[in-house]
């Protein structure tokens, strides 16, 4: 099963998507970790994807597209994939069409999660994530069950993103109206588009991706 997971910065994407890496075995592909993990590896597509991450812009779609199709060639991508974060342009869900059908691969459901704008601000304002395993948390949504241990590895090492603060996070909500809110009608127009209610708790958005899904 491959599934997009599409939504503003905030909606939830990552957390839903690491909740389905666990229960269903899909495979999480977002791209913004991969650029993040590009950035601190030093690499050319680090260096070039740096600034425009930090001021809360779109890296450029040659790069973007050119990160996914290598790791769609990676073998664990037949477990099944999330696509989180990508894509996030019409020309960017142009080629995911063309390098779906050229790699064999077909897409099952586009997810919508909806939610509302100072919602994910909160949202983003609130988060971090440990530095050891990745989960997430927020300072009032969703804390460690023990202060300052992660729940899921015990490290009581977290970190919070370069962008998640006020004007990177105002330019992260302008680009996505801007570039990648009409993949919304772009994936209705093509008969696979669902959507759940992304202002419900955490536990609800997972059902309601679950009945989609199965
Ligand atoms: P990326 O890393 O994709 O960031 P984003 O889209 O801005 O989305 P976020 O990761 O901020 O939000 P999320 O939806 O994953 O929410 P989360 O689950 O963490 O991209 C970063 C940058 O990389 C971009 O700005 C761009 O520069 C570049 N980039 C990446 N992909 C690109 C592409 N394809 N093309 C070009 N450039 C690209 O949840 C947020 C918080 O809310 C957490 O604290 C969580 O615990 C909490 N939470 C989650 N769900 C709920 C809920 N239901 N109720 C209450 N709290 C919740
Ligand atoms: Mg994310």
């Amino acid at each position: 099963m491959n599934i997009i997971l599409l939504g503003p910065p905030g909606a939830g994407k990552g957390t839903q998507a690491r909740m389905l890496t666990e229960n269903r075995g899909l495979v999480q592909l977002s791209t913004g970790d991969m650029l993040r993990a590009a950035v601190a590896a030093g690499t050319p597509v680090g260096k070039a994807a740096d600034a425009v991450m930090k001021s809360g812009g779109l890296v450029g779609d040659e790069i973007v597209i050119g990160v996914i199709s290598e790791r769609l060639d990676q073998p664990d991508v037949k477990q099944g994939v999330i696509f989180d974060g990508f894509p996030r342009t019409l020309a960017q869900a142009d080629a995911l069409e063309k390098l779906l059908a050229d790699k064999g691969i077909a897409l099952d459901s586009v997810i919508e999660m909806s939610v509302d704008d100072e919602v994910v601000v909160a949202r983003i304002a609130g988060r971090y994530t440990c530095a050891k395993c990745g989960e997430g948390y927020h300072d009032e949504s969703k804390q460690p069950k023990t202060p300052g241990v992660c729940d899921k590895c015990g490290s009581t090492d977290f970190k919070r993103r370069a962008d998640d603060n006020a004007d990177a996070v105002k330019t992260r909500l302008l680009a996505y109206y801007r570039e990648t809110s009409p993949l919304i009608g772009y994936y209705y127009a093509k008969g696979r588009l669902q959507s759940v209610d992304g202002l419900a708790d955490i536990d609800e958005v997972e059902r309601q991706i679950s009945a989609i899904l199965g």
